[in-house]
């Protein structure tokens, strides 16, 4: 059976990481945002919880620190960051696919992180993405991801030398596709990243949403 055709914006995704290779890695892996983040959704689930990692990238150090003490799924389009994924965190388990088209049995997961993955969505994967991990956490399972502050999409042109897509749908739209997919948004915190700068210098800017699936 032939694989479904891949929406072009996400084939340019996959192609971009599968070219920018280790750079994304030695640019981006001292940020302690992620870190924050990924330490948070670590210690609210009890050891050997079942998360996925959407959008894991080279793995290290989110998907690293999760797999050291969770059962964690990586998932990610890119055949050269899921190679690095394999070296860097070498506990997760590594899929190659694409997140906006991935399926999970329902209520199969305690957690699901996604950091700095969904900002290459186009705009309308977003709610759906938001949807469908609400399907797969169990009552009472954590979501803990980044997202774009503004909506809109576009392609940067040279972005650590190749050509980006990026899309979004802002704050209030994200927050509301988490609440109309039944969860409950926790925190919705925009963090300035003084300690992770752009390639123009200035602070990286990110939705942070810790949300959660209900109990009951
Ligand atoms: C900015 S990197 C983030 C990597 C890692 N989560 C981190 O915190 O460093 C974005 C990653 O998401 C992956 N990605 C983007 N869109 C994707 C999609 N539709 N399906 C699967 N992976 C995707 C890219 O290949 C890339 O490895």
């Amino acid at each position: 059976m032939s694989e479904p055709e891949l929406d072009p914006r996400i084939a340019m995704v996959r192609d971009g990481y599968d070219a920018i290779g280790r750079r994304y890695h030695d640019w981006s892996h001292s940020g302690s945002t992620r870190l924050r983040f990924a330490r948070e959704l670590t210690d609210r689930l009890a050891p050997g919880s079942t998360l996925v990692d959407l959008g894991c990238g080279p793995g290290d150090p989110a998907t690293r620190l999760l797999s050291e003490r969770h059962l964690v799924v990586g998932v990610d389009l890119s055949a050269v960051q899921l190679k690095i994924a394999r070296q860097l965190a070498p506990q997760a388990l590594l899929v190659r696919a694409d997140i906006s088209r991935f399926a999970i049995r329902p209520a199969a997961l305690d957690g699901v992180a996604s950091f700095y993955a969904l900002g290459h969505l186009p705009p309308d994967r977003h709610r759906p993405l938001l949807e469908a991990v609400a399907r797969w956490l169990r009552p009472g399972g954590v979501l803990v991801t980044s997202a774009p502050l503004s909506a809109g999409e576009g392609v940067e042109d040279g972005w650590l030398g190749v050509p980006m897509f990026f899309g979004g749908v802002g704050v209030d739209a994200t927050v509301a596709a988490a609440t109309g997919a039944g969860l409950v948004v926790e925190r919705a915190e925009h963090v300035v990243e003084t300690d992770s700068l752009a390639e123009d210098g200035s602070p990286e800017q990110f939705l942070w949403l810790v949300a959660s699936r209900p109990e009951t």
